[in-house]
């Protein structure tokens, strides 16, 4: 039985109207997202009201439909690629990369296996070698791209978990500063609360190496068996990079798998000035990095690196009798033995592209951008009258406090962010640092300029101070 015609055909004519619609409106945005509000959402009731409907049994003009998709879905959301958002960690876009993605998308490969997509695993490959070499590893390291950060981490931990025969009685050592993904992380891969143990950092937020030390060995002498430390390679609150090197050098000593989570920071390893605040990366058993953040391409993009990448595979390798056909020669490497997913994305194309079509050198200038940027904001905030600056830039963030004495600091900074947020002209976030409330930036975009800055600290002490009754 045939159907009499293909039910989802387009006419090449308008396919390429469609098409040139779509990618116009991605332009409209590149070149347009400056002058738009940073922060757009509707509420849960507005959203029912618009986009609740009874499953359309009947078709509608697909120009129509791409209109509203832009016009009132994707405008409701906040502009991570606005050269003032600050908040969290932004994610400022390539258009090569989206160009990938839509490549990606219109070729469809199973990134799974050789056999399905031998050029997407080739060009992955390639592309975790580049990132290979930048960090320092040795020839058999690998591994392969994930959803993000949190994904990244899940891999290292349950690879970290097999490699070294733990089971969930282990026990895994990271700083206060550590991203909340790692306790995450830990209970998916069924371990109690209890058994992550979090050490408290100092002014300087990084994992101390000496208080870790006597932690272990308290652990030790009571029973347990510790197995893993998690140390930062930039952590999201302060963008701190905790001392890796000393810590490789405890967790050899100590036979404990070292895991940086390097899901913002690691992106800095492009640049002299980042490569000398992450010694000690190359040392580490596995690290996560999510290039959606500083190395410029769209969500979803991260990686895993594992420092002998065999394990990612006696880790996660399983072979079910209808795949057994995919087997090809040693060489040919299916990815789908090293991660979670079976069926995947082509996440590395977009890379690739944006990395050719750029050239390494202009990912190392915007990052070291970046890097500077976050000093001049810290000068800026430091010369304001309205603020006192706790965390000075470290890795393109900087934390910062409300100078005047206020009964409710961190109450203060959540109605200016809350404020910020309605106003639309900049967008940051809040955190706290030991007990202390802070507001922070994240100076990644290498379309922000100083001016943006100053700007935004403007904003942000008249926001205060009218919010403060001065
Ligand atoms: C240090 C760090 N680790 C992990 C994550 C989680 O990454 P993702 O959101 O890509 O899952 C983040 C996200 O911001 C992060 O900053």
């Amino acid at each position: 039985m045939t159907l009499p015609r293909d039910p989802f055909e387009l006419d090449p004519e308008q396919m390429r109207r469609l098409g040139y619609e779509a990618v116009d409106r991605i332009i409209d945005h590149f070149t347009g997202v400056r002058d738009e509000r940073v922060t757009n959402k509707i509420t849960p009731a507005d959203a029912r009201a618009r986009f609740g409907e009874p499953i359309p049994e009947t078709p509608s003009d697909p120009h129509t439909v791409l209109r509203t998709a832009v016009d009132d879905v994707l405008s409701h959301a906040m502009r991570l690629d606005h050269p003032r958002f600050f908040a969290y960690i932004p994610s400022p876009n390539n258009f090569v990369s989206v160009i990938a993605d839509a490549l990606v998308a219109g070729f469809n490969p199973f990134g799974g296996t050789w056999q399905a997509a031998s050029g997407p695993t080739a060009i992955e490959l390639v592309v975790l070698d580049w990132l290979r070499e930048l960090i320092g590893m040795p020839e058999g390291a690998g591994g392969l791209f994930v959803s993000g950060g949190s994904m990244a981490n899940l891999v290292a931990l349950a690879t970290a978990r097999h490699a070294l025969g733990a089971d969930a009685s282990g026990l895994v050592y990271t700083s206060d500063q550590t991203h909340s993904s790692i306790e995450r992380a830990l209970t998916t891969l069924g371990f109690a609360a209890d058994r992550l143990r979090t050490i408290p950092t100092g002014n300087d937020w990084r994992l101390d190496p000496k208080t870790l030390e006597a932690a272990i060995a308290n652990d030790r002498r009571d029973g347990g068996r510790p197995f893993a430390v998690v140390a930062n390679a930039g952590t999201t609150n302060t963008g701190t990079v905790d001392p890796l090197d000393e810590l490789a050098t405890l967790c050899a000593r100590e036979r404990l798998w070292l895991h940086a989570d390097g899901a913002y920071g690691v992106g800095a390893i492009a640049s002299d000035e980042g490569r000398r605040a992450l010694d000690g990366l190359a040392r580490v058993d596995s690290l996560s990095f999510d290039p959606h953040k500083w190395w410029f391409q769209p969500i979803e993009a991260a990686c895993v690196v594992v420092r002998d990448a065999s394990l990612l595979r006696d880790t996660f390798s399983i072979l079910p009798a209808y795949l057994r056909d995919t087997r090809g020669a040693d060489a040919e490497v299916n990815l789908c033995d090293y991660g979670v997913q079976l069926t995947r994305a082509a996440r590395a194309l977009k890379l690739w592209m944006s990395i050719k079509t750029f050239g390494m050198a202009e990912f190392r200038r915007a990052i070291d951008h970046g890097l500077a940027l976050a000093r001049y904001a810290e000068r800026a905030i430091d010369a304001s009258p309205d603020w006192t600056v706790v965390s000075p830039a470290s890795l393109a963030i900087v934390a910062f406090r409300y100078a005047h004495d206020s009964r409710d600091a961190a109450a203060l900074h959540a109605d200016v962010v809350r404020e910020m947020y309605r106003e639309g002209f900049a967008m940051l976030s809040g955190t706290t640092l030991g007990d202390t409330p802070v507001l922070r930036l994240c100076t990644i975009n290498p379309r922000t300029t100083e001016a943006d800055i100053d700007r935004t600290i403007e904003h942000l002490s008249s926001t205060a101070r009218r919010l403060a009754g001065r």
